[in-house]
């Protein structure tokens, strides 16, 4: 197959099926009419090695980033389609230091390499670009991008945030919810605030302690994986989660799985969709 023609997928789960276009792949799982009972459906997405590295030492910047060898053009698509479908998309304290080299309107989705998405949202209802919410508990933020954001933007932060930073961030424009006590921001509180927002579908792009966070909270709904098949060893690295154990039945059951043979010189991977599995 040549790396210029459309890509394709195969689907393997729930039904082995003949290969699809690998375009529109999620925009049909219609995550933005998925909320429930005024709860907002949280969702998630992470590329991973096969040795589950999400992030790894740039060789060049010595700093922790999504690994160059196995970002890849399609997972990509399919992650802006994710982003197409949120009305707030949700990143961490981290993602927003000072120092960036892009605004920030160009490091959050949706891009513009993407151009069909933007009308699919206006035929969804939805608004041109989805909000932005940061999770962090130092508030040490890039103030100067808040202020020239150019789409409504939150901070979920914790009681014992800095007073003079929640007043900066405030004052920038940002709208600062309270969602746990000390330092950190508790899931459960942090669903609570998206709901009491109106939030339907809240794409969280943040990384292992997020989503450590949601999930001692039992706050996520649906975990979306891309896992690149090569391993990439290495000392540095992050994997999904980071924090304590977490309690047994933190479970998912496997909703979709889609194998992608390798294009060109690119490698094969797969797209696993997997739900959150709840007692009854
Ligand atoms: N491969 C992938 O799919 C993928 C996906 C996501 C991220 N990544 C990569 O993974 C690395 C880590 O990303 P990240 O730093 O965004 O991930 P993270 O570990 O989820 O975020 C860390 C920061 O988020 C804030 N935070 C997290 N949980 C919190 C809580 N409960 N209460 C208050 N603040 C909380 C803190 O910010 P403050 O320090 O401001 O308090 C903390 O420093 C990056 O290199 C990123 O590029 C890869």
């Amino acid at each position: 197959m040549s790396a210029a023609a459309p890509a394709v997928v195969r689907p393997l789960h729930p039904q082995p099926l003949e290969e699809k276009p690998l375009q529109g792949l999620f925009l049909e799982h219609r995550l933005d009419r998925r909320a429930a009972g005024g709860a907002p459906f949280i969702y998630t997405n992470f590329l991973a090695s096969l040795d589950g590295r999400i992030a790894v030492e740039g060789a060049d910047t010595g700093r922790l980033g999504v690994p160059r060898a196995i970002a890849n053009d399609d997972d990509w698509r399919l992650f802006q389609e994710l982003a197409a479908q949120a009305e707030v998309v949700a990143v961490s304290g981290q993602f927003l230091r000072p120092g960036a080299d892009k605004p920030l309107a160009e490091r959050v989705p949706l891009d513009a390499r993407h151009p069909d998405l933007a009308p699919w949202r206006q035929a969804a209802g939805l608004s041109p670009q989805p909000a932005l919410l940061v999770v962090s508990g130092r508030l040490d933020l890039d103030f100067d991008a808040i202020a020239a954001f150019d789409r409504p933007l939150y901070i979920a932060t914790g009681d014992a945030a800095a007073g003079p930073a929640r007043a900066r961030a405030e004052q920038a424009g940002a709208e600062v919810w309270t969602c746990g006590a000390g330092a950190r921001v508790d899931g459960g509180q942090l669903r609570a605030a998206l709901g009491r927002g109106g939030f339907g579908s809240v794409y969280v792009v943040a990384g292992p302690q997020v989503l450590h966070t949601l999930m001692v909270a039992d706050a996520l709904d649906r975990l979306y994986l891309t896992q690149a098949h090569c391993l990439l060893g290495g000392r540095n690295y992050q994997a999904l989660v980071e924090g304590d154990g977490l309690p047994s039945g933190a479970c998912f059951e496997l909703a979709e799985l889609y194998y992608q043979a390798p294009r060109g010189q690119g490698l094969g991977q797969q797209f696993a969709v997997f739900d959150r599995r709840r007692a009854a």
